[in-house]
């Protein structure tokens, strides 16, 4: 079936055409930025999995090359899930999940699989590295994929999400000295996670954090709706036991729709998946389904994971004094900073009958997307996603940085590190922005996407 796109986001990575989901391989290589992304070129729905391919030199603007996995190939019949890519001896590697269905009369098999490049375009399959026999006999053939793969200490590592048979999700790490040579080392955690199956876990040496996401994951306290979350831990792996060494941890992002977040290698950068399982994707009409967040800058504070969203762009507008602000923007990027903030309402992408708000409720950021746009659909049934509603909380309201990344399908909301991430699908010509703000002193100021 051939897609036609009608519509798509200012600056916000879709497929050429068709489906996508997580983030793979982030990596500057070649001295551009490139991203893959698990792709179905074909329809707007989750189908055969490609690898996408784009490539940026500021994070904001990106280029599509070719497909650059399809599946096929020897252990990944059926699909080239997720997995992440290295630089070793000057080519580009992927480490990634063959995913094969009706496998010698078994249901499903998932398998590592490794290919390479040296032009970072063009790549060469080098079929199963990591085959079931690498795995432990009481974790699941079926529930065993998405590989992260760094080099530390004279050795490449890396982790794969895994499922005991009777259980559920685990994270196991495996060493090799060449990356087509892999030996078994540890369960990370060596005990259940509380999702049914851990996806995408992703670790960064560097700033000393693991990334992971959980399925079925139950809420916590009021936050933590979706039904599934990311998560992440700070602290390290311990090479010697093959064990994590946790410090603390939390969730990754609040909103409705961040999923599977992968980091650059050797960089403090982040991307995920601005989207959630389970949902309807009203942008299907126009040809495209699934977005990729904007690239967020991390580093650990305070023992909490903390985001800041890299976006070039330039600034195009300034307030403060008085209450109110009237704008009119569709994509660009908001910053609002407030001493000692008590009131705020901020309305977005309104036409009058449709809009998007994000209030201050006790201490709490409050996103409603309710009346947005198109109606989206989740699994979740408690009252908060019924009505629309995500929180996050605010630590300190006597100076308050506020940043919103804002494009045609997606609202990005960051304050004090933390991050509330959601899609909107508004009505063409929904642009007034409207904001009241009561505070001792508040700067209200725009800007724009360079594109180019
Ligand atoms: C996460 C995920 C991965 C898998 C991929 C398939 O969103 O389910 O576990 O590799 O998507 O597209």
């Amino acid at each position: 079936m051939e897609i036609v796109k009608t519509h798509k986001p200012t600056f916000h990575v879709t497929g050429e055409q068709g489906w996508i989901n997580d983030p793979n391989g982030l990596i500057f290589f070649n001295n551009q930025y490139h991203a893959f992304f698990q792709h179905y070129p074909h329809d707007t729905k989750w189908g055969p999995m490609h690898w996408g391919h784009v490539v940026s030199n500021d994070l904001t603007n990106w280029k599509y090359l070719p497909i650059a996995l399809a599946p096929g190939g020897k252990g990944d019949k059926d699909g080239c899930f997720s997995g992440s890519a290295i630089v070793h001896d000057g080519k580009l590697w992927l480490l990634y999940t063959g995913y094969e269905h009706n496998f010698g009369g078994e249901s499903i098999r998932q398998v590592q699989c490794l290919a390479e490049s040296a032009d970072g375009v063009h790549f060469v399959k080098h079929g199963v590295v990591i085959g079931t026999d690498l795995l432990p006999s009481d974790y699941a053939p079926c529930d065993f994929r998405d590989p992260k793969v760094w080099f530390e200490n004279g050795s490449f590592w890396c982790i794969v999400a895994a499922r005991k048979i009777a259980g559920r999700g685990r994270i196991l790490l495996y060493k090799s000295a060449d990356l087509f040579n892999w030996e078994f080392v540890n369960d990370l955690f060596g005990k259940d996670s509380a999702g049914t199956m851990i996806e995408c876990p992703d670790y960064n040496q560097e700033l000393g954090y693991l990334m992971f996401c959980e399925q079925y994951q139950p809420s916590e306290n009021g936050i933590h709706l979706n039904v599934h979350t990311c998560r992440y831990c700070i602290g390290h792996i311990d090479y010697r036991t093959g064990r994590f060494v946790e410090q603390s941890r939390d969730i990754v992002d609040y909103g409705f729709d961040m999923y599977a977040p992968q980091s650059f290698v050797g960089k403090p950068i982040v991307m995920g998946w601005l989207n959630m399982w389970d949902r309807n994707v009203p942008s299907a009409d126009y040809g495209f389904a699934g977005m990729l967040t904007v690239a967020r800058k991390v580093s650990v504070v305070d023992g909490r994971l903390w985001q800041e969203p890299i976006v070039h762009c330039a600034e195009v507008r300034k307030a403060s004094g008085g209450n109110t602000v009237q704008d009119k923007v569709v994509e660009g990027v908001l910053k609002i900073s407030a001493t000692n903030l008590q009131n705020f309402q901020l309305t977005l992408r309104s036409n009058g009958t449709n809009c998007t708000k994000l209030t201050l409720q006790d201490d709490k950021w409050v996103f409603d997307r309710s009346n947005s746009g198109a109606s989206i659909v989740g699994v979740e049934q408690d009252q908060d996603s019924l009505a629309g509603i995500r929180k996050m909380p605010i630590s300190n309201n006597k100076q308050v940085e506020l940043t919103i990344v804002l494009d045609k399908y997606s609202v990005e909301i960051f304050q004090d590190g933390r991050a509330m991430t959601s899609t909107i699908y508004p009505p063409h010509g929904a642009d007034d922005l409207h904001l009241s703000i009561q505070a001792d002193n508040w700067h209200y100021t725009r800007y724009q996407i360079c594109t180019n």
